[in-house]
């Protein structure tokens, strides 16, 4: 393995916002934001040096691009731009996923299926929203790639809310479909009389369910055909259709719902683009798929380069590296914290030294650790005696911690 790169999407708000001035900095928001005057524009962004934030050199044409899918008609959407990648390379592997691998026709085959069992069980059809309760699995990408061949919005709950905020997040996206897994079963099942009464349909993932007002569907899956779904069933959506409902954490109340355009799809999935991410890349993708950042930048910025995604339920440090070495992985998105677990596991340093390339893409300078590991002059011993500590020089407070 060359290296891993890791992409940052802590304050990706300001980022976002510091890309787009480093592609248009005459905009007057720009002038008045300290940190994008930071900004550098590189071709693969190995030295960090003073800028905050390191933007690769191909983000201006992506300003162009999104420019160009608003004119676009019929719309591009980043299903489109699946439909495209799976043409191009059918047999590339698509996600990995606890050992089993999904190419990029065959999650387009088995997402036709998801969206013919739900069409006709359902009856969706354009515009129709469906809540996602599901756990950061194949499924989840399945269901949300067979609803938009649907035409229908994805709203994406979070699957570790329960009762109240379950039934709050469900019914602000006005979704009449609740699609689920055996896993959250539990937590279905004690919203289920709520759900009924508001003649809720509720689908679950699996061959047989014995609860009254559930119906299963895999089998029904399984039985569908592979075949193409006609464009036509999702003629009528535009940039600025929605997409996707995201929630927020709700720590301080009741979760807040986002709804998100396909435009907002598109500029959050360039972040990887911008950032010098290729089709070459194996992205680690350990953030939840019912978040932003997992989603946008992680799932949906992972097909706009066509690229290949470990899928993982969580974040797990005593895995992480062992699983960079399995599948090669070249790229991992982290938030905050992450990186103090994997700075304070003992095979950190001795795997810094296989790096050697970091990508900066941090509003901290969380890096900086990994940087001072390939700027000194190499000796085999010398990173096996490192404390972690050491490791942690330079990191801001605030992520230091314990
Ligand atoms: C990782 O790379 C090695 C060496 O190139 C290769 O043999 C192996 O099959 C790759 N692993 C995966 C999961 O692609």
């Amino acid at each position: 393995m060359n290296f891993v790169t890791f992409l940052s999407v802590f304050g990706g708000r300001l980022q976002l916002l510091c890309l787009l001035c480093s592609a248009l900095p005459a905009l007057p928001a720009c002038s008045a934001l300290p940190a994008c005057r930071h900004v550098h524009v590189a071709d693969r962004c190995a030295r960090p040096g003073p800028p905050l934030l390191c933007v690769h050199q191909d983000f201006p044409p992506l300003s162009f691009r999104l420019i160009s899918y608003k004119k676009r008609k019929p719309f591009y959407s980043i299903l489109e731009c699946f439909l495209d990648a799976a043409r191009r390379h059918p047999t590339k592997v698509f996600i990995h996923f606890e050992g089993r691998a999904f190419s990029y026709a065959q999650v387009d085959r088995q997402s036709n299926q998801v969206a013919r069992a739900l069409q006709a069980e359902a009856r969706l059809k354009e515009g129709d929203t469906v809540a996602l309760f599901l756990p950061n699995e194949p499924n989840f990408v399945l269901s949300w790639l067979g609803l938009a061949k649907l035409g229908c919005p994805a709203s994406l709950l979070n699957f570790n809310i329960r009762s109240k905020s379950l039934l709050h997040c469900f019914s602000c996206c006005g979704a009449k479909v609740l699609l689920t897994s055996p896993e959250m079963l539990d937590a279905v099942k004690e919203v289920l009389p709520t759900l009924r009464e508001q003649g809720i349909r509720v689908f679950l993932l699996s061959d047989s369910c014995s609860i009254e007002g559930i119906t299963a569907l895999s089998d029904k899956i399984s039985e569908a055909s592979d075949e193409p779904l006609s464009p036509e069933l999702r003629a009528n959506i535009h940039i600025r259709s929605t997409a996707l409902y995201i929630y927020t954490s709700g720590t301080t109340g009741l979760p807040k719902a986002a709804v998100v355009t396909h435009e907002r799809v598109w500029a959050a999935s360039f972040v990887q683009a911008a950032s010098g991410t290729t089709a070459e890349d194996i992205f680690y993708l350990n953030l939840p798929l019912y978040h932003s950042a997992g989603f946008l930048i992680g799932l949906a910025g992972g097909i706009e380069r066509g690229l290949t995604i470990v899928l993982k339920r969580k974040f797990s440090a005593s895995q992480f590296w062992d699983d960079c070495r399995k599948y090669n992985v070249t790229v991992m998105q982290y938030i905050g914290e992450t990186l103090r677990y994997l700075c304070n596991m003992p095979k950190v340093r001795l795997f810094l030294t296989l790096s050697g390339k970091f990508l900066h893409f941090s509003t901290s300078n969380s890096f900086a650790c990994a940087e001072r590991e390939r700027e000194e002059p190499q000796s085999p011993n010398r990173h096996r005696e490192r404390s972690p500590s050491r490791c942690l020089e330079g990191v801001p407070e605030s992520i230091r911690g314990h």
